[in-house]
């Protein structure tokens, strides 16, 4: 399955992506995630994406797309993937149809996680990760590490994202309805949104999407 998620910062992305990844058998790829990998290796591409995250605002389409598709070209991803944080915008969202176009393959869904902004605001706020694997996310109150800032996988050091400040997340949210939100009518165009609730406990969220999906959990 061929499978792009969409939804403001905090809505779940990561978290939804990593168990629905594992259910449906493909790999989860995050431009986020990749961007932060560069970022701690400190290559020139994480020095340039450092600014514009710090910052609240989008790396540009150049380099992000450049980016995507390198993973996409990945083997792992011959079959499917599930794209979390890509596109972000519809220059982003052409420049994958033209991929898929180019290898005669679709997308199959477009999940759109909805959530209340006053929500979001929380989950960012408490929000913590393990330095080691970024797939191992936290909060301080709604899934709270066993020993206060260490990783209940892998005994990793927890930390707080750069960009989760409340004024970054502030101008993160007025770039997602500015910028990215024109992306689901983009979709709909294409009968592809499918829209689900973000709200509730993680694992009835992943039921919902897969039923959305209409797979068998
Ligand atoms: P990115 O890393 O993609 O961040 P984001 O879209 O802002 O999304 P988040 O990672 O903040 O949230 P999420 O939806 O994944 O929520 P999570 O599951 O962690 O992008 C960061 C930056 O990189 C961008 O601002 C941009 O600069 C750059 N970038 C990335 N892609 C780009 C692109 N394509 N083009 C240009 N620039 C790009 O959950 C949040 C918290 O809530 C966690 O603590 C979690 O435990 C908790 N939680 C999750 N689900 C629930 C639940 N059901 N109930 C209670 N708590 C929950
Ligand atoms: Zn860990």
């Amino acid at each position: 399955m061929r499978i792009v998620l969409v939804g403001p910062p905090g809505a779940g992305k990561g978290t939804q992506a990593t168990l629905l990844a594992a259910k449906l058998g493909v790999p989860h790829i995050s431009t986020g995630d990749l961007f932060r990998a560069n970022i701690s290796q400190q290559t020139e591409l994480g020095k340039l994406a450092k600014s514009y995250m710090d910052a609240g605002n989008l790396v540009p389409d150049e380099v992000t797309i450049a980016m995507a598709k390198d993973r996409m070209e990945q083997p792992d991803a011959e079959n499917g993937f599930l794209l979390d944080g890509f596109p972000r915008n519809v220059s982003q969202a052409e420049a994958l149809d033209e991929v898929l176009n180019t290898e005669s393959i679709k997308l199959d869904a477009v999940l759109d996680l909805e959530v209340p902004e006053a929500e979001v605001v929380k989950r960012i706020a408490g929000r913590r990760i393990c330095r080691n694997d970024s797939a191992h996310v936290f909060h301080v109150e709604y899934k709270p590490a066993a020993k206060e800032g260490v990783c209940d996988v892998c005994g990793g050091e927890l930390y707080q994202r750069d960009d989760d400040s409340e004024d970054t997340v502030r101008k993160r949210l007025e770039v997602y309805h500015t910028q990215t939100e024109p992306i689901i009518d983009y979709y709909k165009a294409q009968g592809l949104v499918v829209t689900i609730s973000s709200l509730g406990p993680v694992e009835e969220i992943t039921k919902r999407a897969l039923e959305a999906l209409k797979r068998e959990d």
